[in-house]
């Protein structure tokens, strides 16, 4: 058996070419584009080029992107201040601070100094409360991305068996949310769980972002599963040189899943596609 590639690359530009098709009606009713602001703390170098992409993609859609950087040494109360003056300013509606923060920085206080209604991360308490309620919110970009793909390999997820494995407030548990309002019956694995792969081997959906490269090997897998592969793992080679890889060993998963996604090219431009949509929403929202 071959599993289908998920293309995730094809998905996220026609999302991202459905959210720049709406902007021209939101500047005819209101008079300017939606703006979102990013800020990055630091220079740690993967930061930087997602921040770039993020910028490119916003203004590829017709909307304002505003970027601020920041010193590495730059003091907490100088962040919050700048997070305070963005919620303060009308023509921004979305607000984004990059994440990690240096040490000096206390993530939590900075996501809770955001509007909520500017929260495009989806980070901030009320959001996350607000989706673990069932209310509506700006819900994470990369569950919110994978929960697309998902819904379109496989239709209606009500049933299925799904194994969220990670726990992060970033992925993890916002994914878990969204698969248990979506009616999957959900299981949250760990750094602690206890034979994953038993866990695997009865899942019709698994979602692995857990940041350990290819630890989900292709014979754990139920045939014909949806596998969705969030790790962004950076290996190096007897050769010295580097490769990408996931948390799923991706040839292995082959032979066996029903669907995969590759990594790079499947998760990772769905995140940006939906900060485009979410900035959009929180436009949408903020004026009314
Ligand atoms: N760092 C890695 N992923 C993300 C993300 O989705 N949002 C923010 N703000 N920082 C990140």
């Amino acid at each position: 058996m071959s599993a289908v590639i998920i293309d995730g690359k094809a998905f996220a530009a026609g999302l991202r070419g459905r959210v720049a098709d709406a902007v021209p009606a939101f500047v005819a009713a209101t008079g300017r584009a939606p703006g979102l602001s990013v800020v990055l703390v630091g220079d740690d170098p993967a930061s930087h080029v997602y921040v770039r992409n993020k910028g490119i993609a916003t203004t590829g859609a017709g909307m304002v992107s505003v970027e601020h950087r920041l010193p590495a040494d730059v003091s907490e109360a100088e962040l919050l201040a700048l997070v305070a003056a963005l919620n303060a300013d009308n023509a921004v509606d979305g607000i984004l601070v990059q994440m990690p923060c240096p040490k000096h920085i206390s993530e939590a206080r900075v996501i809770a100094a955001v509007d909520p209604a500017k929260d495009v991360d989806g980070f901030h308490p009320v959001n996350a409360g607000r989706l673990a309620s069932g209310l509506p919110g700006l819900v994470p970009c990369t569950p919110s991305g994978c929960l697309m793909l998902l819904q379109d390999a496989l239709g209606d997820l009500s049933g299925k068996e799904a194994l969220v494995i990670g726990r992060s407030n970033i992925v993890g548990k916002p994914m878990a949310a969204l698969l248990v309002a979506a009616s999957a019956t959900v299981t949250a694995a760990h750094s602690r769980t206890r034979d994953l792969a038993a866990h695997v081997a009865r899942a019709d959906i698994v979602v692995a972002a857990v940041g350990v490269p290819e630890l989900v090997r292709g014979d754990w897998l139920k045939p014909g599963a949806c596998v969705i592969d969030v790790g962004m793992n950076r290996i190096a080679l007897p050769d010295g040189k580097t490769k990408l890889v996931g948390d799923v060993n991706f040839a292995e998963a082959l032979e066996t899943a029903g669907w995969v996604t590759p990594v790079p090219g499947g998760v990772g431009p769905m995140t940006i596609a939906c900060l485009l949509r979410n900035t959009l929403l929180a436009a949408h929202a903020r004026t009314g």
